[in-house]
């Protein structure tokens, strides 16, 4: 492509060291679309004649089809997807396909192509997103009304319902979903037009192509379309960002299927044995979500460290770009929906969360309540509750079979009724809260709004 200027061949090391085909060939749907709206700018603009666009046209579709079906033979002497396309085009059509390349570089071409494949990869994760939400929201319903402990430190704090646990993560979704929709706003601009750095003499109309990608306008500085890579840099974080949503989910299911715990199982489909110990049944699943996650966190920093040092415009290190980016989105797909399947298979253990949730301990803080109710300062009322816990520990008497008023004649007899599992959610009705209704609430909510 640039013998021209060169006496000798690239050697076959630096074509080995240089090659993207191997990983970059995953562009050619983008790498196809993006030519054929550029040769049809060229067409507008009396570049080709309406002959040599649809031989162009027709040689890309061929070109297309056979990749998707497999007799395309990729050339790492070509190096990458770009120039394996244009040149099997220029085989196969002729003096036409070496046209293609006019009022246009490389450079733009890849940006291209990148944003086109992260903006149909958003919308595969969002829709995968929303799959798992559902799973959760499934869960959630069944569990609306099944206590167990909430946990601050991993110390059992209050009273909560496995509904109100779940919609937590479905909010946390929520909010990736969010945050990569908003980064495909900021990526559906065109940076064809750009050339390698400095736009072209031959002002093609770059709205038209625009257009025809289905971006919604076009970049406005041609130095910051090819050296900006801030799109694969947001989806990269918002990827880290859910899988590190999941593997806190991964955790909380790994800790709830202990022995210790015993507040769910997974169903046999989603969980390994041991080939030595028989009676294991292991969250492997849970387990590499949690590890992949590490390889989503590193993918953002491989590409914010690349980018850090580099001057305008291209440089060949954006190159390296691909690598994690494809990772990541393959990753965080197979992630999502592994986790779908298992959270639409788990299986809550009522009666012991139920019984977890029966600890008197839980309602420490609402007799705390109960105290200020009855015009007792919060700070007095919490010495005093905890002089009952104290003497709960000490005595090895539950906390709501204690002589609560020997304790402090504060505790009148209104202290009693404070133990009452139904009454502590009943009162927990300010928004966000988990009373059995606020969560019944969120889920019709939920439901209306993921169909
Ligand atoms: N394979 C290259 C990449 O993915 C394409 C752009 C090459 N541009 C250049 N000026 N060498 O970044």
């Amino acid at each position: 492509m640039w013998k021209g200027r060169f006496s000798q061949d690239t050697s076959s090391l630096v074509q080995q060291f240089g090659e993207s085909i191997s990983y970059d060939w995953r562009l050619f749907p983008h790498d196809i679309a993006g030519s054929i709206a550029h040769a049809r700018a060229q067409l507008t603009a009396g570049l080709l004649t309406d002959h040599e666009f649809s031989a162009i046209q027709r040689g890309l579709r061929e070109i297309e089809a056979d990749i998707v079906a497999g007799t395309f033979e990729f050339k790492t002497s070509l190096e990458d997807i770009h120039m394996n396309i244009e040149a099997e085009l220029t085989r196969r059509i002729g003096q036409a396909g070496a046209k293609l390349h006019t009022a246009r570089s490389r450079n733009d071409q890849v940006a291209t192509d990148t944003r086109l494949y992260c903006r149909t990869e958003i919308d595969g994760l969002l829709e995968a997103i929303t799959g798992l939400q559902q799973a959760l929201l499934d869960r959630a319903e069944k569990h609306a009304a099944t206590v167990i402990p909430g946990y601050t430190h991993l110390q059992r704090g209050q009273p909560v319902t496995v509904g109100h646990h779940f919609l937590a993560y479905v909010e946390m979704l929520e909010r990736d979903k969010s945050r990569l929709a908003d980064g495909r706003k900021r990526l559906n601009l065109s940076p064809l037009g750009s050339g390698a750095l400095a736009g072209s003499t031959l002002n093609l109309d770059r709205s038209a192509i625009a257009a025809e990608l289905g971006f919604d306008g076009i970049t406005h500085n041609s130095m910051d379309a090819i050296a900006d890579r801030d799109f694969i840099a947001e989806l990269l974080f918002g990827i880290a960002l859910c899988g590190v949503h999941l593997s806190r989910l991964s955790e909380d299911l790994i800790l709830w299927c202990t022995a210790e715990f015993a507040f769910a199982a997974l169903s046999d489909a989603h969980t390994t044995g041991s080939s030595l110990m028989p009676q294991k049944k292991n969250p492997d699943v849970c387990e590499l979500t949690r590890g992949k996650t590490g390889r989503l966190v590193g993918n953002l920093l491989n590409l914010l460290v690349a980018l850090k040092g580099l001057p305008l415009t291209y440089n060949r290190d954006l190159q390296e770009d691909k690598p994690p980016l494809f990772d990541s989105v393959d990753t965080l797909r197979l992630i999502l929906a592994v986790n779908t399947e298992m959270i639409a298979a788990l299986e809550m253990r009522e009666e012991n969360c139920r019984a977890a949730a029966a600890d008197p301990m839980l309602l420490a803080t609402d007799l705390a309540d109960d105290l200020v109710q009855h015009g007792v300062p919060f700070r007095h009322a919490h010495e005093l509750v905890g002089k009952a816990v104290a003497a709960a520990i000490r005595t090895g008497t539950p906390l709501d079979q204690l002589d609560l008023a020997a304790i402090d004649p504060a505790f009148g007899p209104h202290a009693k009724q404070v133990f009452s599992l139904e009454r502590a959610l009943a009162a927990r009705t300010n928004p966000g809260s988990p009373s059995i209704s606020n969560v019944r609430a969120e889920i019709l909510k939920w439901q209306a709004t993921l169909k």
